[in-house]
């Protein structure tokens, strides 16, 4: 435990969340993706639009920088670009001395008509349903019985927009096991995502259980009361565990008319091809509000929501219109989540990604378009780049970068980002012209050694468009997350590069490059 966290225990669990003297500029800080100020983070939770308000809940440890005591950590911003720390919204029961519940992961509605009653003073409840984690058998408040490290579905509710939490002790957890045909599971049975389903008028929970890979469908007309409708899983990619599910409409091809349902599901450990640990999966299919079916073709191949090692537990927002589909996703790897070299913070979120669905190469698929900051820089031309590496007039540790080239003689063509200035250590973001697919290679990012599969080299297939391929690069102070043609491949990888490697070059390996554009521009601090 850290020593600032005892001090802050002495003076009382609001001054836990009080946004410390942490300056966002230590090593490796990311200047515009969210990181707590002090402490561990994984899993967003819970995220929510309300009342003007985006809120950021997520899987923290207030008492130190690996996992444990987990609690809702929260975040509110006007824009998903600017956050503001807030008290912790769910502190873990007991904690520090004799943890009896955990706040495991989960979501949040908002109750407009009132339906669970938690309504007060004319304010609208928000709901948060999560697992709890019992680390001993206890019979709670409710009259329920739990046994040791049992997983449950519970709910809490807000009456004052999200910051302060009542937990529902005189029906937690509203549901306490999985049905009675998997009443062995009731120790990997987590992670439930709830949505109000306008169409059949009911509240929907998703809820998986984990080991066998599986999505538990459940309904309810009050958030208390819940019925097993459907099953579905497994599918495509196994994996581990399935962990963190959830399933949301999005029009393909912006059709309104031709709405498909989308499951997103994170494996641990079963990531995509050259990635060790964990990853995200997404099926294409429809939802009557109680069972979801995969379309066939989403059931030929695995379908990966990002190509590259840190990207876990996708969560999208409640209380958007329905063509604004917003993720956010944990930047991170449990295979080393908690050997990075950061400190005292440990992970961090990926920008938030608006989705759509288009039909690419005949087949649905999921598009990501990054929420950053507005890019206006000129665009550079190139009628031709050379063999070799081409230094570019722009430094610097966090760039957000608009390249596109034409198909060439070249084998390779892209960005080095975050090089020193011997160009020993560089983090390579290209395409391969040969097997058509663009890669980014952090075998020389720097700090590798941490964990043995770290240093490596990740792929995402990507097809040119007329012979055009654009990729859109983000670099912060330790993450490159690239998308590919119009977001329809994402690949996302830490990196750990000294302080001072802040060069960039474009590369041609093999021959010249030709049609080159390149837009980039530094990304501004949004925490200073
Ligand atoms: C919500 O329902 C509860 C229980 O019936 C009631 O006490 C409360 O006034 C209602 N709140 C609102 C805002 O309607
Ligand atoms: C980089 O070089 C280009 C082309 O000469 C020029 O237009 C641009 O202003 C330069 N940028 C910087 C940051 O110096
Ligand atoms: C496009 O689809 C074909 C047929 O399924 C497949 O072989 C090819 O790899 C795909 N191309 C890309 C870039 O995904
Ligand atoms: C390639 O596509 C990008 C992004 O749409 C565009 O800015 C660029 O002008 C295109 N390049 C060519 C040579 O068509």
């Amino acid at each position: 435990m850290l020593p600032s966290v005892h001090h802050a225990l002495a003076l009382g669990i609001s001054a836990l969340s009080a946004v410390s003297a942490q300056t966002y500029s230590e090593p490796y800080r990311p200047q515009y993706h969210f990181t707590p100020a002090e402490n561990w983070m994984n899993d967003p939770n819970g995220l929510i639009y309300h009342n003007d308000i985006y809120h950021l809940f997520y899987q923290y440890n207030p008492g130190g920088t690996t996992w444990g005591a987990m609690s809702w950590g929260h975040a509110t911003s006007p824009d998903l670009i600017h956050w503001e720390h807030q008290p912790v919204a769910l502190l873990a029961r007991g904690f520090p001395d004799a943890i009896t519940e955990m706040f495991f992961s989960g979501t949040t509605v908002a109750d407009a008509d009132n339906t669970s009653g938690f309504g007060a003073n004319g304010a609208t409840p928000l709901v948060a349903m999560y697992t709890s984690y019992y680390p001993q058998a206890q019979d709670l408040p409710s009259g329920k019985s739990v046994v040791a490290n049992q997983q449950a579905q519970s709910i809490a509710y807000s009456v004052d927009d999200g910051m302060t939490w009542t937990t529902y002790d005189a029906g937690n957890p509203v549901i306490a096991e999985p049905p009675a045909e998997y009443a062995d599971q009731v120790l990997e049975f987590r992670d439930p995502s709830v949505f109000w389903h306008q169409a059949s008028g009911n509240w929907v929970a998703v809820v998986s259980l984990a080991k066998l890979h599986k999505l538990l469908i459940y309904t309810s007309t009050d958030l208390k009361s819940w019925e097993y409708v459907s099953e579905f899983g497994p599918a495509n990619a196994v994996g581990g565990v399935w962990e963190c599910p959830s399933i949301f409409p999005l029009a393909l091809d912006g059709d309104e008319q031709d709405v498909k349902w989308v499951a997103q599901i994170g494996l641990n450990p079963g990531g995509p091809p050259g990635v060790t640990g964990s990853g995200t999966q997404y099926i294409v299919g429809s939802f009557d509000g109680t069972s979801f079916t995969a379309d066939p073709e989403s059931m030929q191949q695995t379908n990966w929501l990002d190509w590259g090692p840190d990207f876990y537990a996708a969560l999208s927002f409640n209380g958007l219109p329905a063509d604004n589909r917003i993720d956010i996703t944990w930047m991170n790897n449990w295979q080393y989540a908690a050997a990075i070299p950061t400190d005292p913070w440990r992970s961090s979120l990926t920008v938030p990604r608006k989705l759509s669905l288009a039909t690419i190469n005949g087949t649905a698929t999921v598009v990501q378009q990054p929420i950053v900051q507005n890019h206006n820089s000129q665009p550079r031309h190139w009628s031709s780049v050379p063999t070799g590496n081409t230094k570019l007039n722009m430094t610097g540790k966090a760039i957000d970068a608009i390249l596109s080239f034409s198909e060439s003689t070249s084998t390779e063509f892209g960005l080095i980002v975050r090089a020193s200035a011997d160009l020993t250590e560089q983090t390579r973001v290209g395409y391969n012209f040969d097997t058509k697919q663009l890669f980014v290679d952090r075998t020389q990012s720097g700090e590798t050694g941490f964990e043995g599969s770290f240093a490596s080299v990740y792929y995402a297939p990507l097809g040119s468009n007329d012979g055009n391929i654009t990729l859109r690069v983000l670099v912060d102070w330790s993450s490159v997350e690239v998308f590919g043609g119009a977001g329809e491949v994402s690949l996302t990888a830490q990196i750990f590069p000294s302080d001072d490697s802040v060069d960039t070059y474009l590369f041609s390996t093999d021959g010249t490059t030709t049609g080159v554009e390149l837009r980039a521009q530094q990304v501004q601090s949004v925490w200073n």
